[in-house]
């Protein structure tokens, strides 16, 4: 727990970062960290890009999988995960941008886009480190109340909460919000050698609270970090309202 969001960045990014070098990734022995997108995650951006700039962390050897991406909006889409990434980090780090994996969510085939991005993760030998956010409604990536505990990455009706909460990204109008996604499964997130999540505010400390102080519930689907081995939450004071 710490005071508030920037802080929780600190301190994810240093962790990240300390990760990134203990592990001394090379060409050969890559380190694949999964990444997610939402404004949780940008102060650990910051600093992330911070340590960059100041020569403690270099991204060359470092391959990464983005959690989620929406169906049908065009990749240069300002709101597109895939601008998203590019505007608040990867254009600001020294990362091939080969090494960068979102997945396609105007693919012809999003089936087939599903499951090759999980022929991938495990081609590079899995996730090692799965940084995410939550909605508020618990939900991880845009595994949405109700997922399976034992999904896979696949497309994913959104929910109404998940429609509302993301229309602030889209000028305030729920029409121009993507009804679909495509998403990492629950499974995929806990087959990572390691799980972090940032929650930070208190719009999130009801669903914070149900995940972490009741049962593993597929309508909570954080709460399925109970199950894995290493997992850490790093909340802010905010966010802990609930606990
Ligand atoms: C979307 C993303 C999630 C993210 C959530 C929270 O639903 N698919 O991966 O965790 O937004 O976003 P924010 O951090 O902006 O609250």
């Amino acid at each position: 727990i710490r005071d508030g969001p920037e802080e929780v960045g600190r301190y994810v990014g240093n962790y990240i970062a300390k990760r990134i070098n203990d592990f001394k990734p090379t060409a050969e022995k890559p380190f694949v960290l999964g990444l997610p997108t939402g404004s949780s995650p940008i102060p650990t951006y910051k600093h992330l890009i911070g340590l960059v700039n100041k020569g403690e962390l270099s991204f060359k050897n470092v391959i990464t999988f983005n959690m989620d991406e929406y169906v049908g909006l065009p990749r240069d889409h300002s709101e597109s995960y895939h601008t998203f990434m590019f505007r608040e980090f990867f254009s600001y780090i020294d990362i091939d941008p080969n090494n960068v994996h979102i997945l396609d969510g105007n693919a012809p085939d999003l089936v087939a886009e599903c499951a090759a991005y999980e022929a991938t993760i495990k081609a590079q030998g899995g996730i090692e480190l799965f940084l995410g956010g939550i909605g508020e409604d618990g939900h991880i990536a845009f595994n949405e109340p109700g997922s399976s505990l034992s999904s896979r990455t696949r497309i994913k009706t959104l929910a109404y909460d998940t429609i509302l909460a993301n229309s602030r990204f889209f000028g305030g109008d729920l029409s121009k919000v993507p009804r679909m996604a495509l998403t990492v499964g629950v499974a995929t997130v806990l087959d990572a050698r390691e799980v972090v999540v940032v929650v930070t505010g208190q719009r999130k400390s009801v669903a914070l609270s149900k995940a972490i102080e009741e049962g593993v519930n597929h309508l909570t689907t954080l709460s399925a970090l109970q199950l894995h081995p290493w997992a850490l939450i790093a909340v802010d004071e905010d966010a802990t309202a609930e606990l």
